[in-house]
């Protein structure tokens, strides 16, 4: 009698990382225009037979889930919300299951607009958690950052996203120089007040235009600096893979105690425990954002790939995973695709 053994693999590297959380990206398109991330006239957006369709995105997470030993799936664009069948595709990957017996953990990287109307159809669906862009609180700047007067949306699809229990309600914060350095405190106690995580994140070089400098980069240090100005902060225990450095905020006149988190991907890259592998809306593997090469895996899937075929191709891409990026030194090239390509 023979028995069928059915092996799991990992998406496990040269540098003794395996990856369990997938980034998703479901669209490279947006409806803001974000200075950091994107020129004020858009893209080149990809063209619709390049996007995966909703039943290609499900069977490329399938594979990862069912053959990878993926646990985690985090859709991003571009963004997500602009996806019809972001629902359907949430569904989908609820109906899976990891190597632990478990459903895949489901959240959300969004803008927040439009959030308000449709977070219960995608609670419904599965959805556990939202992180929501928020680079300013004040009405002005907020539309010169995101060339779009559209900041009271993202509060309605705040406040949606907290009244349907997708909580921790996660807030994310670019910090640049010259620009929301002031609302570094107002987004902090907003934030604390409401029970939201924030996290301040260091700018990435890799918006449009290949603008970034290190001159204009808010080092996680100043952000620290300029919290503890006004906030008494201690370091939270415990760190893991987690790219947020947290710390505990004691409660205040106006605010709870909570956490606030800081992001330094720049001035202390967290590549050492990365645990994360991307797939771009055209159906491409990224073993890192700032990787230079893809993995093709629309191709095959449209040629007639098996699951393990694919499985296959992921788990090559990773094996060849780079120890880390190298932004700052001599030799680091910014890729070609920015972030709301490669989803974030
Ligand atoms: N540097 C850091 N974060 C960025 N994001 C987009 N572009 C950059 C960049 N150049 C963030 C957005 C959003 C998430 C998807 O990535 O603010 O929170
Ligand atoms: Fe859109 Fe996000 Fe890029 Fe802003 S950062 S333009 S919200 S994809």
């Amino acid at each position: 009698m023979t028995t069928v053994v059915t092996r799991l693999g990992t998406l496990a590297d040269a540098h003794g990382r395996v990856a369990r959380d997938l980034r998703m990206s479901l669209t490279d398109r947006c409806n803001l225009r974000c200075t950091y991330c994107m020129p004020a006239d858009g893209l080149a957006w990809l063209p619709t037979p390049e996007v995966l369709t909703d039943a290609e995105v499900v069977r490329l997470i399938g594979v990862a889930v069912g053959l990878l030993g993926v646990r985690k799936i985090r859709f991003t664009g571009g963004e997500p919300l602009l996806r019809r069948g972001l629902a359907g595709i949430i569904a989908g990957a609820r109906a899976l299951r990891t190597d632990e017996g478990l459903s895949p953990e489901l959240s959300l990287t969004t803008n927040g607009i439009g959030l308000d109307h449709r977070v219960s159809e995608l609670a419904a669906a599965g959805l556990q958690r939202v992180n929501i862009s928020l680079d300013s609180l004040d009405r002005e700047r907020y539309a010169i950052l995101a060339r779009r007067d559209r900041l009271d949306e993202v509060l309605d699809g705040l406040a949606a996203a907290d009244a349907t229990g997708l909580r921790p309600v996660k807030v994310n914060a670019v910090v640049m120089r010259g620009v929301n350095e002031v609302d570094v405190v107002p987004l902090a106690e907003f934030c604390l007040q409401l029970g939201y995580r924030l996290r301040f994140i260091e700018q990435m070089p890799i918006g449009p235009q290949h603008g970034w400098d290190r001159a204009s980069m808010v080092p996680a240090a100043e952000i620290l600096e300029l919290l503890g100005g006004h906030f008494t902060l201690s370091p939270a225990p415990g760190r893991g893979s987690a790219p947020a450095e947290e710390w505990l905020v004691a409660g205040g006149d106006c605010h709870p105690s909570g956490t606030v988190g800081v992001i330094a991907s720049v001035t202390g890259p967290f590549c050492a425990t990365c645990d994360r592998t991307r797939l771009t809306a055209d159906g491409q593997v990224r073993t890192c954002l700032f990787s230079l090469t893809e993995t093709d895996l629309r191709t095959p899937l449209r040629s007639g790939a098996t699951d393990e075929d694919l499985a296959e191709l992921w788990t090559g891409a990773h094996r060849g995973k780079w120890a880390g990026h190298s932004i700052g030194r001599a030799g680091f090239r910014q890729p070609d695709r920015t972030m709301s390509a490669i989803g974030g």
